[in-house]
């Protein structure tokens, strides 16, 4: 019989790049409550060391900034052993065609899609057997909107690049992708908080389950992208229901 969900992540180390905020922290909570091992990531290490001391359980910080390759490289070295590795580091564009900077674009391509690509071809050499990687799009890369094309097209090549690695790596690690729809996090932290407030609700009404996401919400598909045996190459998506909206 298949283990239980999570249950096998006992004792695992499990590296979470983005750890610090969001889903990743989410995800660093729940491996943490199922005794994984959790190394957490990103590039504020004070924020990092907060974050880790709030959670119960055996984490510890790694910071990293993933548009570093050099960087990347050493800080790969540094983690020893690793099983299973998440990737939910990004940062977003938003623009008008016409009107995005090319440099703004760039530079979400840098984050969104050329610093996982490369943090998770540097710790590859470093994994264990029955390994995962788990990256990060969202629903724009089936759904894109106007405004957002840059954003979506990043996404959509996260999700080529997990199903390309799925075949690429196949005996040495399974490879998948989770697709979130909106989901309250840090990273709407910037925005007004009545305008944020207002945007989930609109956001939410659009959807069948008539709500925006809760990071915990995606952190349980995270854990079951990690530890079933039978999935590579699937992307997951987690959405509310955005993809199925009128
Ligand atoms: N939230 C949503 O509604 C939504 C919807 C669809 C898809 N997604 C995707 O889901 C994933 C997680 O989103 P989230 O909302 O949980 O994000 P979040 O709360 O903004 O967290 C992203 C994390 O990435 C880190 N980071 C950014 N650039 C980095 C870099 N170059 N190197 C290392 N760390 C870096 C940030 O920390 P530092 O700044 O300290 O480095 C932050 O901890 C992302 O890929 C996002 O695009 C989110």
């Amino acid at each position: 019989m298949t283990n239980l969900i999570g249950s096998e992540l006992k004792d695992k180390h499990v590296v979470i790049v983005g750890g610090g905020s969001g889903m990743g922290k989410a995800t660093a909570e729940l491996a943490a409550y199922f005794s994984a091992r959790v190394t957490i990531a990103s590039r504020d290490a004070d924020k990092l060391t907060k974050v880790a001391a709030a959670i119960e359980g055996d984490v510890s910080v790694a910071p990293v900034d993933t548009t570093n390759e050099a960087a990347v490289r050493t800080w790969a070295a540094a983690l020893g052993a690793v099983d299973h590795l998440v990737i939910s580091a990004s940062s977003a564009a938003h623009g008008a065609y016409s009107d995005l900077p090319t440099g703004d674009l760039r530079a979400m391509f840098e984050a969104k899609f050329i610093g996982p690509y490369v943090t998770a071809r540097e710790v590859l050499r470093h994994l264990n057997p029955s390994a995962s990687i788990t990256f990060f799009s969202g629903v724009l890369s089936r759904r894109p909107s106007a405004g957002a094309t840059g954003l979506s097209a990043v996404n959509a090549a996260v999700e080529a690049l997990t199903k390309g690695l799925a075949q690429e790596l196949a005996g040495q690690a399974r490879v998948n992708c989770i697709s979130p729809g909106m989901v309250a996090t840090e990273a709407y932290a910037a925005m007004p908080e009545a305008a944020r407030t207002e945007m989930y609700a609109q956001v939410g009404d659009a959807l069948p389950v008539g709500r925006v996401g809760e990071a915990a919400e995606i952190a349980q598909a995270v854990i079951f992208a990690m530890t079933n045996p039978f999935l590579t190459g699937s992307v997951i998506d987690v959405d509310g229901g955005h993809l199925v909206r009128a």
